[in-house]
């Protein structure tokens, strides 16, 4: 049966194609209500799009427990064989607006939402196991250079090589993101990482250190430059129209998921900083473990309310799941919900598509656009039997040392990009040192161009060379 038209108040709307005017060619009358409502409501249709990962795409799926690990957590997401566990993921470029082409080279986010019996528990990693930075007061500039220039607004290869040049430790993930993995063919086919090092507790209260793999089952497929550039054109959308029709199509992309486990003080003495995000944790020290299955098999049915509404944050934690002492990640902890406040408003976790599948008791009321709103006590202490404390619910403290200050990290951040390009079949390589030197070539600045090569150099001497060989540069040049 077709609806009728109502107002959003529900009023029967008699006429949408006409407005009241005073007579067949008259003027509009303000008592058009309907007219001044719809002009009024479309002024108001956008919000801020995400400061970074604006463009992006989303489906909904579920968690499959293949591993139980209760003897690693006691989050309950990861025990019990066969368990499910629903959630909604969301893969976005990063630098680029909501309105970008898809198929730029760029890392790519790779976000998970599960909505666990002990509400929310958020995964915000990206298709690349480090990152360009490990400090949170160094992301702001980041993402500047990344973005477009205050003064021509345009998106600058001098402002991004100019950071990422006087930014040793990004040299990793540069290589990374100037390999073939900085254009994926699709949001199905890309791994994800969890990035940083995270806590688990067991219910004995035993601490372990956790890295999360995400081995995209459709296997790793990426596109050429010439044909990234061609669909950037022709479907600006690409991805998301690839992740979309491949679930209408019922084809539905699944995920392996794994873990590496550290024992708690085998962590703090690693060979290297496993707190830094720009490096990983070797695999053959500490092997991939299976622990279930990803697959999304459901569109979004409304984009804004499923996928522009929904707010993910490092900070959505469950007990048995910590954070660590990363940098970064501690930056992080404040940062998202900082944005989605502003983005979406101060009850920003009370729509649906943020709001967990668990009852919400706690004594935060009011603000805009407040819903379901518990009429109980709002204070606490209480003596009217309002909601209580969980004492099991409290985080497991690292025992600590030494001076407040700013400490930089001295470290070698070179050695793990060199190990990369080895690690890369000789077309790879090849591909590697074309992307970098079409990139860097756009520098106007020579020395920036020298700062960066100089990286890739002490690297590997053969990729420095290589690169500066491209660029047109002379070895002495890149020597130190
Ligand atoms: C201090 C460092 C960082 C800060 C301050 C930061 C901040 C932000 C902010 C403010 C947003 C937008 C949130 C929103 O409006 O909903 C965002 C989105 C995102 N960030 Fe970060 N970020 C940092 C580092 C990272 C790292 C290291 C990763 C991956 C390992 C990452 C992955 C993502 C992803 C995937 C999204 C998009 C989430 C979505 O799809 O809604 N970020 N970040």
């Amino acid at each position: 049966m077709t609806e009728h038209l109502t107002t959003n108040e529900g009023q029967p709307w008699s006429d949408n194609q006409h407005s009241q005017t005073a007579g067949q060619r008259g003027p509009v009358l303000i008592q058009d209500y309907q007219l001044l409502e719809k002009l009024a409501h479309f002024n108001r249709e956008r919000i801020p799009e995400r400061v970074v990962h604006a463009k992006g795409a989303g489906a909904k799926g579920y968690f499959k427990v293949t591993r139980d690990m209760s003897a690693y957590t006691k989050a309950a997401v990861f025990s019990g064989v066969g368990k499910q566990t629903p959630l909604i993921t969301r893969f976005s470029q990063v630098a680029g607006e909501a309105g970008y082409p898809d198929t730029y080279r760029d890392v790519r986010g790779f976000a998970v939402k599960f909505y666990t019996e002990a509400g929310n528990y958020d995964i915000v990693g990206n298709n690349t196991p480090v990152f360009f930075v490990n400090d949170p007061l160094k992301f702001p500039d980041f993402i500047h250079s990344q973005k477009r220039d205050p003064r021509t607004h345009a998106r600058s290869q001098d402002m991004q090589w100019d950071f990422w040049s006087l930014s040793p430790e990004s040299v990793h993930q540069v290589t990374i993101l100037m390999s073939d993995r900085g254009i994926p063919a699709s949001y199905r086919m890309m791994h994800g990482y969890g990035s940083h090092t995270f806590k688990w507790v067991n219910a004995a209260g035993e601490q372990f250190w956790v890295k999360y793999h995400f081995k995209t089952n459709q296997g790793v497929h990426n596109l050429s430059n010439e044909l990234a550039a061609k669909l950037a054109g022709q479907d600006t959308d690409y991805l998301q129209n690839d992740l979309l029709n491949a679930i209408e199509q019922k084809d539905n992309p699944s995920w392996t998921v794994a873990v590496q486990i550290v024992p708690y003080e085998e962590g703090l003495n690693y060979k290297y900083d496993i707190f830094d995000v720009t490096k990983v944790i070797s695999q053959k020290d500490y092997p991939l473990i299976e622990i279930g299955q990803m697959v999304l098999d459901e569109n979004p049915t409304n984009n804004f309310e499923d996928i522009e509404e929904l707010a993910f944050s490092p900070a959505n934690l469950v007990p048995g799941i910590e954070a660590s002492p990363d940098k970064l990640l501690q930056g992080r902890l404040f940062g998202y919900k900082d944005a989605e406040r502003y983005r979406l408003g101060a009850n920003y976790e009370q729509l649906p598509v943020n709001r967990p599948q668990v009852a919400v008791h706690n004594y935060a009321r009011d603000g805009a656009m407040a819903q379901n709103q518990a009429s109980g006590v709002n204070y606490e202490p209480n003596s009217s039997d309002g909601p209580t404390e969980v004492p099991t619910a409290q985080v497991h403290g690292d025992q600590l040392t030494g001076k407040t200050g700013h400490y930089a990290v001295n470290d070698d951040y070179y050695a793990a990009a060199g190990r990369l390009y080895r690690l890369l079949s000789a077309a790879e390589q090849t591909r590697l040192i074309d992307n970098i030197v079409m990139n860097l070539g756009q520098v106007t600045k020579p020395a920036i161009q020298i700062r960066e090569v100089r990286q890739f150099y002490q690297a590997d001497p053969e990729y420095g060379q290589r690169v500066a060989s491209g660029l047109g540069l002379a070895l002495e040049q890149i020597k130190i």
